[in-house]
């Protein structure tokens, strides 16, 4: 766990409750963190779940490794410090936009345990909702898909402690939503999400209805 060095630092509460933000953009914040092997549709996923609840009015937010490594995260390597830095970095902005009141999609390989659950702490320590999603597909799947060549670099020697090839993942023993990205569709996987946030009243269902409904209803 990363040290309080700076001393004399007080937090300072507002007048506007986080129940008041969740109020006026009627849902309430979240974390869906989604973990698994490079390759293995993180982000796809969140995109099409960004799409799907735009639709529905939903604000959410993408946090992706890649775009995350370009900016606040861009003095990090992938040493396994530098790992857990770089999520818990992650897990504290991803808590501040829950506090905000945004549906955050938190795309990071994220192989440890130790440091997923911290972020899961950190959550619950704010009361906070924290989803994680385990993006599960082999690694032979991830490696046939390689959409960035980089397998292919790491096989060849060319790319150091990557992850599934010559460094751990560290799968979820008990994730809240276990997708199969090697068998199920991508519309699949999206209602399932989104049938999760409304079963746990994350966002109103006045207007919505789960994915079996969905269905019914233009069947
Ligand atoms: S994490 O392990 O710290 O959670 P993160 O999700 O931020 O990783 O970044 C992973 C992305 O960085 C991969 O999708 C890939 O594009 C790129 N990458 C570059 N080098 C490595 C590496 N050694 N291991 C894993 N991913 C790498």
């Amino acid at each position: 766990m990363a040290k309080q060095i700076s001393t004399n630092v007080t937090w300072h509460d507002g007048e506007i409750s986080r129940e008041h933000r969740f109020e006026i953009l009627r849902q309430k914040g979240v974390t869906v963190w989604f973990t698994g092997l490079s390759g293995s549709g993180k982000s796809t996923v969140a995109v099409a779940l960004e799409k799907a609840l735009f639709a529905m009015g939903k604000l959410s937010y993408r946090l992706d490794g890649d775009n995350v490594r370009l900016g606040i995260n861009k003095n990090l390597g992938f040493s396994d410090e530098d790992r857990t830095e770089n999520i818990r970095r992650i897990g504290e902005v991803a808590k501040l936009f829950g506090d905000a009141g945004t549906i955050s999609l938190s795309s990071f390989i994220s192989p440890y345990k130790a440091d997923r659950d911290q972020v899961r702490a950190l959550h619950e320590a704010a009361n906070l909702q924290f989803v994680e999603v385990f993006v599960d597909c082999t690694l032979s799947v991830a490696e046939e898909r390689d959409p960035k060549g980089l397998y292919k670099k790491a096989r060849a020697g060319e790319i150091k402690n990557f992850t599934g090839i010559d460094d751990p993942y560290e799968a979820p023993e008990n994730p809240e939503i276990h997708l199969h990205t090697d068998v199920m569709s991508l519309e699949e996987e999206v209602a399932i999400i989104i049938d999760y946030l409304i079963d746990s009243e994350t966002i109103q269902t006045e207007y919505m209805t789960r994915a079996s409904d969905r269905s019914a209803a233009t069947a």
